[in-house]
């Protein structure tokens, strides 16, 4: 049974970041989900969904029914040949995209169907990587139920205070599952502001360090798993990985930074 991990945050925090560079330290087989329509992650881990004949879950949920009007398919058939559709197999990791949809109306349907996948998907990976929308919409939507650790990307500003707040008091609300809830300064908190966070009651795991190159690759939509790999927030991660427990990949330990 695989870990679930969550990255969450507001907009712009470096959730989609994280969950990129962390595919880069955790042992396979892993999944990574991307649950923000607007779909960044692929890119941002080098994967060209369409290109690989792949679809989202908005889109191929959109097709199926359009294809099988007045056919009654069953959920269960439905079900199936979507995730045939919609599963990018890689050497390195499996992708998932909810993806944009085009038509009026909730996220409900694409949700539900990416919900009825997870059960079975958590049994086939050593670890579920999920990316968030920004916001915290995404609890209340309760697309993943049963979350091993919540990473909670936050700015160095007075909404990420109050955030940490809303996020502990819906997570609770929504009764969402979880075992781990952390939080991670990016990369634009100083050691100054790095305190306040040690001070908040929740377990604090570190910052990710200012990237040059981070901006710069994905400025010009180059994958992050190209980072050298004394990357300062490629580094950064790995080092958060190994304090929330995580086993990390044999051969990603060359540079004499990653050995500290
Ligand atoms: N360590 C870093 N150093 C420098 N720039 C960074 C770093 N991490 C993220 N960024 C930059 O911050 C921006 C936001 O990062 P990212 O897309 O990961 O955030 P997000 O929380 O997923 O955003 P969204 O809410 O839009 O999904 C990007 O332009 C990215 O290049
Ligand atoms: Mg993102």
């Amino acid at each position: 049974m695989g870990k679930v991990l969550v990255s969450t945050g507001r907009g712009g925090a470096g959730k989609s970041t994280f969950v990129a560079l962390a595919s880069r330290y955790l042992n396979p087989p892993k999944l990574l989900i991307d649950l923000d329509p607007d779909e960044s992650l692929a890119d941002m881990v080098g994967v060209d969904l369409k290109g690989k004949g792949k679809k989202t879950i908005s889109g191929a949920l959109y097709d199926a029914i359009e294809e099988n009007k007045g056919v009654g398919l069953t959920g269960y058939n439905l079900l199936s040949d979507v995730l045939q559709s919609v599963l990018y197999k890689g050497r390195e990791f499996d992708l998932i995209a909810l993806g944009t949809k085009f038509t009026v109306g909730c996220y409900c349907a694409p949700d539900a169907v990416l919900k009825d996948f997870i059960p079975s998907l958590v049994e086939d990976y050593e670890e579920l990587i999920v990316d968030s929308p920004a916001g915290l919409e995404h609890f209340n939507r309760k697309v993943v139920m049963n979350i091993d650790d919540i990473f909670v990307m936050l700015d160095p500003s007075e909404k990420s205070a109050k955030h940490i707040e809303r996020v502990r008091d819906i997570i609770r609300e929504v009764k969402v599952s979880y075992n781990h809830l952390y939080l991670i300064g990016n990369y634009r908190f100083s050691e100054e502001t790095e305190k306040y966070l040690r001070g908040t009651g929740e377990a604090y795991l570190g910052k990710i360090d200012y990237d040059s190159n981070v901006r710069q690759y994905n400025l010009e939509g180059k994958s992050l798993l190209g980072l050298p790999q004394d990357s300062p927030a490629a580094l950064c991660v790995r080092r958060i990985l190994k304090k929330a427990g995580y086993k990390i990949k044999d051969g990603d330990l060359t540079s004499s930074r990653a050995r500290k």
